[in-house]
């Protein structure tokens, strides 16, 4: 706990002389939390989280043992998950997290999660489906208050101006690490709910439809802290063959796809979805001879910042900064050059299925598993322990013009193959994808029927592994008649329970 926060001087960012007057501790600010209450807070991946108050809260907690239902973002630092996890202090939390901490809270069934589409969350809450549609207190993260107060937010916008709009209060920490600068970059526009919603006239990521800060009723705001933590990003893994060999047979792939007239040369706006293999694909675009692209996605992470150095990215809007420890530092080194490009909004719009799907985004997602017919797990190992959530590749793969998966074709140093005869849990539907990548090729699902996905997937598999699923896809199809999508069910399922037994997955 930092007793020193109130040393911090913010009066130099708090420019509304009314807000002025409620800077206070931390702690103090804790207090307007109570157990049960519905906290939501700003925060997308570990970009733009409150790092304070969750902490004072923490501590709190340890003295004084409650729960709270957490409504975030996505993602968040450690500061927030792991510490509240850590007391037990969180009953229900959704839509999306990575913390281990919190990850085995929930898999020990101590907090209750519900995974969402990130496009879906603040409507849900908005309409009432989650905690009753209450709101007690929302805590969001600042670079700066304006003489009228408007909150100008951080690294991420995540459902930031949602949350202020519901809550019946608001705490704003003014974070002294995040440059000021920050305004400008970003596009606030919370949609009406039906039936008063309107069209969202977004036509190319870098329209703007909204305002560049987020507006709050002054009394609502009950405190303003001081903090001085940066975001507790991650470093990104290094950028092995696998990850190069898929990036490359995407790039191929989207050639042929130029050549043959089915996109523009300059392609058409990219999202790519966390972790490092999307980071590596996106690092493939910076060897190749594209030019002029644009991206329409959730999060920005180092590779793009690479593509903008070597002139090939026009612009990037997204709902989160997301760069590792050495692309922050590059980031805000560099800040004048890379703002113009940026756009952050919040995530119901960087997300939205509508836009997506009208403006034709190639959305590039990771699988944790593939079927030989192309219905995706991306959240439970084995089917039953959560990973990190759906996040927005439902949001995207569903409506993509192009909708990729990319798995390495097996996973924990081979033991056990990422193509199986049937998913263990399904995110994402066959309808839904397009192409399945993997180091040994594209299987390219478009037009093609259940079994003749069969075949073009077994094509990408693992060698390991290739004659086994080739085998069970040849007997299925002679069990069942050649039905229109052949399975032996109890083998099915004793694929995952074998390689479970062989040790090689998580319980
Ligand atoms: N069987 C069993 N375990 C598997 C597996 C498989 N076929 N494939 C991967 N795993 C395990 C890995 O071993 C690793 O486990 P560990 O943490 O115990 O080491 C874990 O799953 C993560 O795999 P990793 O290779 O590190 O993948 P990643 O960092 O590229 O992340 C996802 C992959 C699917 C977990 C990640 O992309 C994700 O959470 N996706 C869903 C959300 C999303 O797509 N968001 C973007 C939308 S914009």
């Amino acid at each position: 706990m930092r007793e020193d926060f109130l040393m911090i001087d913010i009066t130099d960012r708090v420019l509304n002389a009314e807000l002025r007057g409620k800077i206070t501790t931390a702690e103090e600010a804790a207090l307007h939390i109570e157990p049960n209450m519905n906290v939501g807070t700003s925060g997308f991946t570990p970009s733009g989280y409150p790092k304070a108050v969750p902490v004072a809260l923490a501590e709190r907690m340890k003295k004084e043992p409650f729960k709270i239902n957490l409504w975030t973002g996505a993602s968040v630092g450690p500061e927030l998950d792991a510490v509240l996890a850590s007391v037990d202090g969180v009953n229900f939390r959704m839509p999306y997290q990575t913390n281990s901490e919190m990850r085995n809270a929930i898999n020990a069934n101590k907090v209750q999660y519900q995974d969402l589409h990130l496009s879906e969350a603040a409507q849900l809450t908005r309409y009432g489906y989650i905690g009753g549609g209450t709101l007690d207190v929302a805590i969001v993260e600042a670079c700066m208050i304006t003489k009228e107060g408007y909150i100008v937010p951080t690294t991420s916008l995540g459902n930031t101006a949602s949350y202020v709009k519901q809550a019946k209060k608001v705490i704003v920490e003014v974070n002294t690490t995040q440059p000021v600068e920050f305004f400008g970059m970003h596009d606030v526009y919370v949609p009406e709910d039906p039936p008063y919603r309107m069209p969202l006239n977004v036509v190319a990521s870098d329209t703007r439809i909204g305002k560049p800060y987020v507006e709050c009723p002054l009394d609502k705001i009950v405190a303003v802290v001081p903090c001085d933590v940066p975001d507790n990003t991650r470093p990104l893994g290094a950028i092995d063959d696998d990850s190069r060999a898929m990036s490359k047979n995407l790039l191929d792939f989207l050639d042929a796809e130029i050549a043959a007239g089915r996109m523009p040369k300059n392609l058409l706006p990219l999202q790519s979805g966390v972790g490092s293999v999307a980071n590596a694909v996106i690092g493939g675009f910076v060897d190749s001879d594209k030019e002029h692209l644009t991206v329409y996605t959730e999060v920005i992470q180092d590779g793009m910042f690479d593509l903008i150095d070597a002139g090939k990215l026009d612009f990037a809007s997204g709902t989160a900064l997301s760069p590792s420890p050495d692309g922050q530092k590059k980031l805000y080194g560099n800040f004048d050059f890379y703002a113009p490009k940026l756009l952050l909004r919040p995530q119901e719009i960087s997300n939205s299925p509508e836009i997506v799907r009208r403006i034709g985004v190639i959305a590039m997602n990771t699988a944790i598993e593939c079927d030989i017919y192309g219905n995706v797990n991306s959240t439970r190992i084995n089917g039953s322990r959560l990973m990190n959530g759906i996040g927005g590749s439902g949001d995207f793969a569903r409506n993509g013009y192009l909708s990729v998966f990319f798995t390495v074709s097996s996973a924990k140093k081979g033991a056990v193959s990422s193509i199986v005869p049937m998913v263990s849990h399904q995110d994402h539907g066959a309808q839904d994808v397009d192409l399945i990548v993997t180091e040994r090729g594209v299987a390219d699902l478009r037009g093609k029927s259940s079994k003749q996905r069969a075949k073009e997937i077994i094509a990408v598999s693992s060698p390991e592994y290739r004659d086994q699923l080739q085998d069970y896809f040849d007997r299925a199809c002679v069990a069942t008649k050649n039905a229109d999508k052949p399975h032996l069910l109890n083998e099915a399922l004793s694929w995952h329970v074998n390689a479970l037994e062989k040790g090689t997955m998580k319980k």
